[in-house]
């Protein structure tokens, strides 16, 4: 029997990575009176990632805005010895609904496992954030024909088991389109959506149907009408096109004729 359809609604995140001063503050404004003015009924939730520093002030910024903010990355422990890090807590304390985890520049630079992603994971969850919990294949795997094997295996040990549609993003990023200009065509992004969609299946039930499934990897302005329109595309993880807000509202309209 196929599978029902169930109405997913997007998200569109904009991640900031390690680029954010005072000067930045008033793109994030410009995009919070899109979100909250013309963009208002659009079908979609509207995310910026901005570096820990400017949470705060952005949080009081926003005030009640339908924009979301999210950390970039967390430690797994609510508190503790842990000189550098934050915590869930103080992300949630400080005005994020939701924190990216397993980003592969966090797997790649800092040598996180997939064990440690699922223990930030869990931190987030218990902190009440949303996790968005990243996995993807690099140029070698995919070269090799192993992109289903590395990406549904990175799913499974990364994402908790207690993992619900409401507490969990999982960004499909191709590590080789991150920063890149390149992007797979959009039936690899297909292909690798519609598997990550029968896995969560598999692993969560209903939670797994409706769990959003991000594509992530250099989408721009000009693609990412298409890219949205992918089957089991449920949004976007924006690195550098988040950082001005005119490319981000830009891309945040793929959704605005839905
Ligand atoms: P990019 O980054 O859009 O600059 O390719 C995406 C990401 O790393 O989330």
């Amino acid at each position: 029997m196929a599978r029902q359809a169930h109405a997913i609604r997007p998200l569109v995140a904009g991640n900031w990575k390690m680029n954010g001063l005072q000067a930045n503050v008033a793109e994030a404004l410009i995009v919070r009176d899109a979100v909250d003015g013309d963009l208002a009924s659009i079908g979609a939730d509207v995310l910026i990632a901005p570096p820990a520093t400017l949470m705060t002030e952005l949080s009081a910024a926003i005030g009640k805005s339908r924009l979301l903010l999210a950390g970039q990355d967390c430690h797994a422990a609510p508190s503790g010895p842990h000189t550098g890090d934050i915590a869930p807590e103080m992300l949630k304390e400080a005005g994020a609904s939701a924190v990216i985890v397993g980003h592969s520049e966090r797997r790649v630079d800092h040598g996180e496992t997939c064990a440690e992603v699922k223990a930030k994971a869990e931190g987030a969850q218990r902190a009440g954030l949303i996790a968005i919990v990243c996995v993807g294949e690099t140029r070698d795997e995919r070269a090799s024909g192993f992109t289903l094997d590395v990406v549904l295996q990175q799913l499974k040990a990364s994402l908790p088991e207690q993992s619900t549609a409401a507490n969990t993003v999982v960004a499909y990023e191709p590590v080789w389109a991150i920063g890149t200009g390149l992007t797979p065509t959009t039936s690899d992004v297909e292909e690798v959506h519609v598997a990550i969609r029968r896995e969560l299946a598999a692993i969560f039930g209903e939670d797994g149907e409706r769990m959003r499934i991000l594509y992530g990897g250099s989408v721009k302005p000009d693609n990412a009408t298409a890219l949205m329109a992918v089957s089991e595309v449920n949004g976007a993880l924006v690195g550098g096109a988040s950082l001005k807000a005119s490319d981000f509202l830009a891309i945040v309209r793929a959704y605005e004729s839905r």
